[in-house]
């Protein structure tokens, strides 16, 4: 490893004490309160805030969904659910209400997409690093964390109660709280399986 940079003054143990912390980071579906606010929130969204940026555009939108408006988002996917499939739509609904309020906050994430140089396909894809930069900040601030899609962040009707209007768009959930529950140990890939070297 090299030496720290002068604007990142940590010593070595501290750099690998990091990099477990970071690798030891799992999705935690099962939540209970308390949910991150003050300081520690403002930590996690500049987290987000930190994603690679091609032009800086700065294409990256969170919405925080906490406290009472849960249940009205609730209602939101309640709704939309229904349209999308009116015959399954009670059940999914009763579902979507259910879930959301089991979850402490939920940070939606997208990317307001702009028109020019910068393809979309890079915009969508720094949302997407600001949402692994957020989780990665939830897990090292002690709180367990989630990202999820499903047919709601598809859904134009949630993409626009939540402000996005096409080509701007969600690109997922991110549930935040604090782990219910110690969760079993996870098996995790091979780098062998995934790295090749390329000798040309
Ligand atoms: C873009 C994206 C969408 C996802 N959507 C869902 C989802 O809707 N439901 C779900 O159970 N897991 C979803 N996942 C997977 C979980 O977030 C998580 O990555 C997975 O459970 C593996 O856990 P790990 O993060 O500890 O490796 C999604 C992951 C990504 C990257």
């Amino acid at each position: 490893m090299p030496d720290s940079a002068p604007d990142f003054p940590v010593s070595r143990s501290s750099q690998r004490l990091l990099l477990d912390q970071l690798l030891a980071r799992r999705s935690v579906g099962p939540l209970q309160e308390p949910a991150p606010e003050g300081a520690d929130l403002d930590l996690i969204l500049d987290a987000g805030l930190r994603a690679p940026d091609h032009g800086k555009l700065r294409p990256w939108r969170f919405v925080v969904i906490r406290g009472e408006a849960r249940l009205a988002f609730g209602e939101l996917l309640a709704e939309a659910s229904a349209k999308r499939d009116p015959a399954n739509g009670a059940a999914l609904g009763e579902r979507y209400r259910a879930w959301v309020r089991r979850m402490p906050m939920l940070i939606a994430v997208g990317a307001t997409v702009k028109s020019g140089n910068i393809p979309e396909i890079e915009q969508l894809l720094s949302a997407g690093a600001a949402a692994m930069n957020m989780l990665n900040a939830v897990h090292l601030l002690g709180y367990g964390g989630m990202w999820v899609t499903g047919a709601n962040t598809y859904d134009p009707v949630v993409n626009a109660a939540l402000g996005f209007e096409a080509p701007s768009r969600l690109i997922g959930l991110l549930t935040v709280g604090t782990p219910a529950t110690t969760l079993p140990a996870m098996t995790r890939p091979n780098r062998a399986d995934h790295v090749v070297e390329w000798t040309g």
